[in-house]
């Protein structure tokens, strides 16, 4: 169960609210806004009483502004994960300001008043968190906010995983940009820890850093079964062996050789090592040869040929961005080794372009590339590190 814990002044049918509520009934997953009262102690005693209701379910919050004040208290008292959207920070401070207007503060739904006075802010104290320990967090900021300053969050809580724009506003403008990457986070497996990725492309509007999973720095001692991969790599050169790179006429097994070297390079972070180097090697059959998905089931099993056909572009989609979008799609429903894949094809593929590619197609497939990361580079810190430099990199491909 999800609950949205609206700001100050608002509902559960604010703009936020309605948002979410329209994505999570989408994915088929359980989801509340409740409205809350403006009285501090009577909000978090509903949402406590919520939370007690769903015991034996597992409970995320995502909380926005005031909300996310409450959200940081509760995500701790309960060890659960939360989603911050512009979140205050320091509560009774900001919110004094109200006070100072006469005590009177608009409730948004109906553009009626309630009256706020010093007895509200002394509840809030209440709530305060010296140091977080216990909740894993998300955070979306935006630098725009003229209400909340973003840096107190990131001050706050400096291991979470953050999202970190450029502009915008203190509702958060365009936030359901970010829908996807809280049901990632929410269906994440470990205990984040310190570590950014840094910064993704200055010239873009928003500027991502990712937190990581434990699992991603832990060593996976997996053991690989070699004579798994030997027998891709056979199958992967007879069946490639006519077709050849395309620019630079190398064989096509330069490009296999390339992509499965990317995911060996960080093997001892992902959970099904095997998985990935084999899907590396026969990423490209489905798609560019004969061979069909279960001539790939019969010979390497079930997982392997749901992987590559993850990986590979229905063609019967008309455009270029559409059968993207799709691949992505159902990548997403594969283990994270098939993610890693895909990640690792696309910094094979951030080399110098063909000399043939107009300006507008290199630049076109450097906004895919982002996307690419985007999706999947919660999957695998060091992987995403790497396709973020690679994009970085890319640049000097594209005219300015
Ligand atoms: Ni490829």
């Amino acid at each position: 169960m999800t609950i949205y814990i609206h700001g100050f002044g608002s509902s559960g049918q604010g703009g936020k609210a309605i948002q979410l509520r329209e994505y999570f009934k989408s994915i088929n997953e359980p989801f509340i806004a409740p409205s809350l009262s403006y009285v501090p102690e009577l909000a978090v005693a509903t949402l406590e009483e919520l939370i007690d209701s769903y015991e034996k379910e597992k409970v995320t919050l995502i909380g926005s502004s005031l909300g996310g004040y409450y959200t940081i208290y509760l995500a701790e008292k309960y060890g659960v994960k939360a989603v911050l959207i512009n979140p205050a920070i320091e509560s009774s401070k900001t919110l004094k300001r109200a006070v100072d207007l006469k005590g009177v503060a608009k409730n948004y739904y109906d553009g009626s008043s309630f009256s706020w006075n010093a007895s509200h802010l002394e509840m809030l104290k209440g709530y305060a968190v010296s140091e977080v320990k216990c909740g894993e967090y998300l955070l979306l900021l935006q630098k725009g906010d003229d209400i909340l300053d973003y840096k107190e969050a990131v001050a706050k809580i400096p291991n979470a995983m953050m999202v970190i724009e450029e502009g915008g506003t203190h509702p958060f403008e365009g936030v359901e940009r970010h829908f996807e990457k809280i049901r990632t986070f929410f269906a994440l497996n470990g205990t984040m820890v310190n570590r950014h990725l840094g910064k993704l492309g200055t010239d873009g509007f928003s500027l991502v850093l990712f937190g990581t999973k434990v699992s991603d720095s832990k060593e996976f001692c997996k053991m690989v079964n070699q004579e798994s991969i030997t027998k891709a790599w056979f199958f992967a050169s007879k069946v490639h062996k006519e077709q050849l790179y395309p620019g630079d006429k190398l064989p096509y097994l330069t490009h296999l050789g390339n992509v499965m070297m990317e995911v060996m390079s960080v093997q001892h972070s992902i959970e099904n090592a095997e998985l990935a180097i084999v899907c590396a090697i026969l990423h490209d059959t489905i798609e560019d040869t004969m061979v069909s998905y279960s001539e790939l089931e019969k010979e390497f099993g079930e997982a392997v040929a749901k992987g590559v056909m993850a990986l590979s572009k229905d063609e019967t989609l008309s455009t270029k961005s559409e059968q993207m979008l799709d691949s992505l799609e159902r990548i997403v429903q594969e283990p994270k080794a098939v993610w890693v894949v895909k990640m690792a094809d696309r910094v094979a593929n951030l080399g110098k372009p063909p000399h043939y590619w107009k300006a507008s197609k290199v630049k076109a497939y450097q906004d895919e590339a982002r996307l690419i990361l985007e999706k999947l580079g919660l999957a695998n810190r060091l992987m995403a590190e790497r396709l973020a430099e690679k994009i970085e990199q890319y640049k000097k491909y594209i005219g300015t």
